[in-house]
């Protein structure tokens, strides 16, 4: 492990030595924020940003493809990243989250005055342009449909896009969004809790480790409680975590509907849900946060290969995850909000009984307590 050597000369903070030479930043994100310095450009955020360094790096070997796309849950971070990741370069912003005619958005954005493919195709023909599509999910069939001619038509262009579920379009690559790293989730709770309450002491660091991985070490979840610092003391927002749904229900007052509250960002995905996918993610609530495939068929009363299409649509749609180990993974935050949708009695609903069957628990590294394979 390299020695702390010097200074980073955007934020300060200790730099180590590489192989090669002494680093003059600490990380991409610095080096990259100083660029922008020098380039004199707009800052693209008004608060920090925190790690990402590795996806940073990442983004930069996979820029040629035509289409990038960066995928993963609710308020995982993938904005923010397409933000920082795409900073001086000149991208073409086209935000869908507001808009779901994908032609007319992406017009607008360009300043074509005809919204139709045609237009842009012929705009865009002879140029050399990135168009960033901003939170994609709820347009991912007009996204696709626009996107293959349009890039067989110009072959300049290139789509950087962020989205809870894959384009499918021909050439798409997808780069999943993780949550934060545990200590980097821990970072930026820290820098939001401070921001809302100035000179804010935390000093437990067991208790705020606790606290980032039950909620799943995003990034929205994680703003969104930083926020009730001012009411609560640490240790007792960790013990009323299970009520987040409730609590965490104050965003910045200029963000998007959707991070204005947890059960906002999550509903976002789940009311786009068929409602067979939705009878199955309320099934899954009662289960831990790790689940084998048979654990999976038991807690759902609809046909195998029924349950195994559907599982797949929830992995697609971001909502569950397969490890590699054979394993489905689902965030707390996720089982939670199940929870409260099947307890709401949507149809058809899940017996009360098995809801209260495993608490939805983890530890401080994010590890379930107990297992319904156990
Ligand atoms: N690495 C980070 N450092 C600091 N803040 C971050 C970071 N990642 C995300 N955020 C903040 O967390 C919030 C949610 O992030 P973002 O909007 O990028 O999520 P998203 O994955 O695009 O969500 P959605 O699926 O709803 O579109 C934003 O306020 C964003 O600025
Ligand atoms: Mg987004």
């Amino acid at each position: 492990m390299a020695e702390p050597v010097g200074t980073c000369a955007n934020c300060g903070a200790a730099t180590a030595t590489s192989r090669r030479k002494h680093a003059r930043y600490c990380s991409n994100a610095c080096r990259q924020r100083a660029y922008r310095q020098r380039v004199n450009e707009p800052v693209t955020a008004l608060d920090s940003f925190i790690g990402r360094d590795d996806e940073l790096s990442c983004l930069t070997t996979l820029r040629d493809n035509r289409v990038l796309t960066l995928i993963g849950p609710a308020g995982v971070g993938k904005t923010r990243l397409a933000k920082e990741f795409t900073a001086g370069q000149g991208v073409v912003w086209v935000e869908l989250a507001s808009e779901s005619n994908v032609v007319r958005a992406c017009a607008t954005a360009l300043g074509v005055g005809e919204p139709a493919l045609s237009a842009l195709v012929c705009a865009l023909a002879d140029q050399t342009a990135v168009l960033v599509l901003d939170n994609c999910e709820h347009a991912v069939a007009e996204c696709a449909a626009l996107l293959e001619p349009l890039l067989l038509g110009c072959p300049g262009v290139r789509v950087i896009a962020t989205s809870r579920e894959p384009l499918r379009v021909p050439g798409e690559v997808l780069f999943a969004v993780r949550p934060l790293p545990l200590r980097r989730a821990v970072e930026l709770f820290a820098d939001r809790a401070r921001a809302n309450q100035l000179g804010l002491r935390i000093d437990n660091s067991e208790v705020l480790a606790a606290l980032c991985a039950r909620l799943d070490r995003l990034p929205l979840a994680i703003e969104l409680a930083a926020r009730l610092v001012t009411v609560l003391p640490v240790p007792e927002l960790l013990a009323r975590l299970d009520d987040r749904l409730e609590l965490l229900n104050r965003g910045n007052r200029t963000a998007a509907e959707r991070h204005q509250s947890l059960r906002a960002a999550i509903a976002w995905s789940y009311d786009r849900l068929s409602a067979d996918e939705q009878h199955v993610l309320r099934c899954l609530a009662p289960l831990p946060g790790d689940f084998g495939l048979d654990v999976a068929l038991a807690a759902c009363d609809l046909p195998a290969d029924r349950v195994l299409a559907l599982l797949s649509a929830l992995v697609a749609k971001s909502l569950l995850t397969f490890s590699g180990a054979g394993r489905f993974e689902q965030l707390e935050s996720v089982r939670l909000y199940g929870r409260e949708r099947a307890f709401a009695g949507d149809q058809p609903g899940v017996p009360a009984a098995n809801l209260e069957a495993v608490p939805p628990r983890v530890g401080p590294r994010g590890e379930t307590t107990k297992t319904a394979d156990q």
